[in-house]
């Protein structure tokens, strides 16, 4: 309904700007009739587009729905044919090739509560959802997604390993080649989930810097990331590429929310490591200071955002631009990746986007996005090509699905 009047509102506008051109006064007169016969036809008839409209608009998707593809014409987009993708620029290193250089450990958190009365109301099969030939109760959905998390990484870097901090009471049970549970004691609930998931990654930096003290050798670097993501490409060669960060976070061009605390990567040394953990800390105290009445979701990301605006020297108008920056936060020397590539999502909602650059590394499969990230693992399953993958997930990405 909306949109309708706001169209016959532009054309309005239009017509009376050619009006006073023309100054034909009898062309305007008949040009009125005709816009007030749309307008009557918009206004008289609202029924039928709310019967139809919204309702069927707000529906989530059982099943892969694709639309267009953006971004097509603009270089350095990824361009595709279908989902056939016309740049094929993630092609899989052969894992000889990449069998130098620094591990990488992704550390994710991950709980999940098994109370045999949630897991008789899963099973119900209306609460049955089925991608592919699978059919998934509400835990096995969960599950999924950390699996296939874990297989992105294992095929597009198949050197590292996987950490999955979680909560002892939880009943994760996995077993994965090169995947290790690490349980912290914590608060779990959902309000103060991402609450919890900082005091983990402080828990857990501080047990490296231990580990390192005693064994100074064994260096890795650590991905804190999101478990709903996959990585799509080599995250390895920022270490390199950027010699001098201690930590890293992507940014967009965002006002309210310029950071993702989906992604935090943190080089292998001690002092980083150091860096980093008293970089959390704060984040953690203005959490707690300021942010508790947030939205359960958003409040790491508000204190993120906080600690990075308020040091004097920031300038946030290098978030205006897609690209890689580094800048000193309170003595820890932070690199800002832009999310476009480090993680990509496409915008919610009918605001425009300008399609996927060509160089994504991590795609975030962001709220009802979950169906997509296991279609999408199916699909490279069968077709073993990043990049058509890709198409297929650009074509998809705007989709509210039922997970
Ligand atoms: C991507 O593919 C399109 C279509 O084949 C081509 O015109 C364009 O130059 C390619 N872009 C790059 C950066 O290779
Ligand atoms: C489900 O699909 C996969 C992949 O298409 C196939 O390998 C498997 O045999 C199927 N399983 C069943 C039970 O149909
Ligand atoms: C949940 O409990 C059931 C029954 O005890 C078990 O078979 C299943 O593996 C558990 N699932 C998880 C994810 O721990």
């Amino acid at each position: 309904m909306c949109w309708r009047w706001l169209l016959s509102c532009k054309i309005l506008r239009k017509i009376s700007l050619g009006m006073r051109f023309y100054g034909g006064w009898l062309l305007c007169l008949s040009l009125l009739l005709v816009i007030f016969h749309i307008f009557s036809v918009v206004e008289f008839h609202p029924n039928s587009v709310i019967e139809g409209g919204p309702n069927k608009r707000n529906k989530k998707s059982d099943h892969l729905l694709l639309g267009p593809a953006a971004g097509q014409g603009l270089p350095n987009r990824l361009q595709c044919q279908g989902s056939k993708a016309l740049n094929k620029t993630h092609l899989l290193t052969s894992p000889s090739a990449s069998n130098v250089g620094d591990r990488i450990v992704f550390v994710t958190m991950f709980t999940i509560y098994n109370t045999s009365l949630d897991s008789h109301a899963d099973s119900k099969s209306s609460n049955l959802v089925t991608v592919g030939n699978v059919s998934y109760t509400k835990t096995e959905r969960s599950m999924a997604i950390l699996n296939v998390f874990i297989n992105f990484i294992q095929v597009t870097m198949p050197r590292s390993s996987v950490i999955i901090l979680t909560d002892p009471e939880s009943d994760l049970l996995l077993q994965r080649n090169k995947v290790t549970l690490y349980p912290i004691q914590g608060e779990y609930s959902r309000e103060k989930l991402m609450l919890q998931r900082i005091r983990s990654y402080i828990t857990f930096l501080n047990t490296r810097l231990k580990e390192l003290a005693q064994n100074p050798r064994h260096t890795s670097h650590y991905i804190f990331t999101d478990s709903d993501i996959a990585v799509v490409d080599d995250l390895e060669h920022i270490f390199q590429k950027f010699p001098k960060f201690h930590m890293a976070l992507t940014f967009r061009n965002n006002k309210e929310q310029p950071l993702n605390s989906g992604f935090i990567a943190v080089r292998g040394t001690p002092k980083s490591i150091l860096r980093a953990k008293i970089f959390l800390q704060e984040v953690l105290e203005v959490y707690t200071s300021k942010y508790m009445s947030a939205s359960r979701m958003l409040g790491d990301q508000l204190a993120l955002a906080w600690v990075i605006k308020s040091d004097p020297n920031f300038d946030l108008r290098r978030f205006s631009k897609a690209r890689a920056f580094l800048a000193e936060i309170g003595g820890a020397s932070v690199l800002f990746l832009p999310c476009a590539t480090y993680n990509w999502t496409p915008p919610e909602g009918a605001g425009q986007f300008r399609g996927m650059p060509l160089d994504v590394k991590v795609v975030h499969f962001k709220g009802s996005r979950k169906r997509l990230m296991l279609e999408s693992w199916n699909f490279f399953s069968s077709a073993s090509d990043i990049s058509d993958m890709l198409c297929l997930i650009l074509m998809s990405g705007r989709t509210k699905y039922d997970f």
